[in-house]
């Protein structure tokens, strides 16, 4: 138990405190008016999340990190204008649940499932600049600032664009919520959509004890009178949605004071992380999200320090509330298993109820010869891989993952069961920004995981008996 009562506003902190603070990656915006306009505007615009929903979810992390629990967060890279399509969302969705069958099924565990969706615009890029020729622009920095056309007038950055988006995640969410209750997450019905896939997947035999025994075990149910049309449970779900809170004008224009608590939310999503490049101590996003009450994600790459990580925690979770931080490491399959454990010594020495992540996505992006940024599945995999075992030897639960997924059938990271390979990549590269997993990829990596996960609750009934 915690002795400290969570203060309901922390120190010193104000909604625009972070405006004091080193900002990286933020855009200039060269119309003052135009953007204290738009934040006019949307600090008048309904909540997108409410404070008591951000608080279920902070008490099911909180479960994930007692190791009772799995976390499963995925979706895409960068949401666009472009791709904004009911479709989409609703296949994206389909995958996640999908994925959160297979994983409940081989940890034994309820998995909190929270999409990077309705709200995943803004982007960190490696360069404020991008050339082409002889021509020089800014970067693409995500929908919600400005376009990825090269064009001199795609580029400038427009305040307008985050009323574009803030709408776009409203009807994202709102479409989510529909799904979530309406009936389309019947389990019967997702595990149907899972022997569709593994009708056509290669990797069919290697999946196939794992869903049979999920369909037994459905049989066995439905047999005992637990069936979707009798247990609400079994034909709803809890979806949570999240986003980087890069762009602070729009985080703080959606940021108010919970009247049950006092507490202040930033209700554009219910978690919210700091990206690898704005983690460091003194940013204006370390700041900004110190004072939100929302369960928040901090990206850990390899240049964090356990040190520097400690002084974070204090920071951002002082009272030391379970659920409130998720790290999510992102070393690259070749760095995880030297680089991961000094972090997690340090934090489980200091006693942070913390939960651990795995992004397998971020450290392990090539140029492949085509010129196309991409991702090897085999990489992904074996990132994974590392995560686990260095928890495993570290006895420490290995808590969720988190990717970048899409329901389409894209064809961005190489390999997996259809092997995408390099001269493929040309065919249905959309994402505009990093590589994503498509549909038959992000749950072959669910069946894979599901194989460690199996051996983390088997070994962990070991040692219990
Ligand atoms: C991201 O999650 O899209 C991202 C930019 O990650 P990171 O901050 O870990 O580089
Ligand atoms: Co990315």
């Amino acid at each position: 138990m915690i002795s400290e009562k969570v203060p309901d506003v922390a120190k010193n902190w104000t909604p625009d405190s972070w405006k004091q603070h080193e900002a990286k990656h933020l855009p200039a915006y060269d119309d003052a008016a135009a953007l204290a306009a738009t934040e006019a505007s949307l600090g008048n615009f309904p909540p997108l999340v409410f404070a008591g929903e951000a608080r279920a979810l902070k008490d099911s992390l909180a479960e994930v990190a007692a190791g009772r629990q799995f976390l499963l967060q995925g979706g895409d890279c960068a949401e666009s204008f472009a791709e904004f399509h009911p479709n989409n969302i609703r296949d994206t969705f389909r995958v996640l649940l999908q994925m959160a069958v297979v994983l409940t099924f081989a940890s034994k565990l309820p998995v909190v499932k929270v999409g990077r969706m309705a709200g995943q615009f803004a982007k960190p890029r490696s360069s404020p600049t991008e050339t082409v020729g002889d021509v020089t622009l800014p970067s693409y920095l995500g929908d919600n600032v400005n376009g990825i056309d090269f064009t001199a007038e795609a580029r400038r950055n427009d305040p307008q664009r985050m009323i574009r988006a803030y709408s776009q995640a409203a009807a994202t969410l709102n479409l989510l919520r529909a799904f979530a209750g309406g009936g389309y997450a019947n389990l019967r019905q997702v595990h149907q959509w899972t022997l569709d896939f593994m009708g056509r997947s290669p990797w069919a035999d290697r999946f196939k004890d794992v869903a049979d025994r999920i369909g037994e075990a459905l049989d066995f149910m439905e047999a005992c009178g637990l069936a979707p049309e009798t247990v609400p449970q079994l034909k709803t779900t809890n979806f949570y949605t999240s986003h980087e809170a890069l762009l602070l004008p729009y985080e703080q224009a959606l940021t108010r004071q919970d009247s049950l608590t006092g507490q202040w939310y930033d209700t554009s999503a219910h978690f919210l992380w700091i990206g690898d490049r704005t983690r460091f101590s003194g940013s204006a996003h370390v700041e900004f999200l110190r004072g939100v009450g929302n369960p928040i994600g901090m990206k850990c790459g390899p240049s964090l320090e356990p040190d520097a990580l400690l002084a974070l925690l204090d920071t951002l979770n002082p009272a030391r509330e379970p659920g409130r931080i998720t790290l999510i490491s992102r070393f690259g399959h070749d760095k995880v298993e030297a680089g991961l454990p000094r972090l997690v010594r340090a934090v489980k020495r200091e006693g942070h109820p913390v939960v651990w992540s795995c992004d397998p996505m971020h450290g392990n992006v090539i140029k492949a010869d085509s010129g196309y940024k991409t991702r090897p599945f085999d990489r992904i995999l074996s990132e994974v891989k590392g995560f686990f075992a260095v928890h495993r030897a570290e006895g420490t639960h290995a808590g969720g993952i988190h990717v970048e997924m899409t329901g389409q059938d894209v064809t961005e990271c190489t390999g997996g069961a259809v092997a995408i390979t390099d001269e493929g990549l040309a065919d249905r590269y959309h994402t505009h920004c990093d590589p994503r997993l498509n549909a038959a990829q992000s749950l072959e990596l669910a069946f894979l995981l599901a194989e460690m996960l199996n051996l983390e609750m088997t070994e962990r009934h070991r040692h219990a008996a």
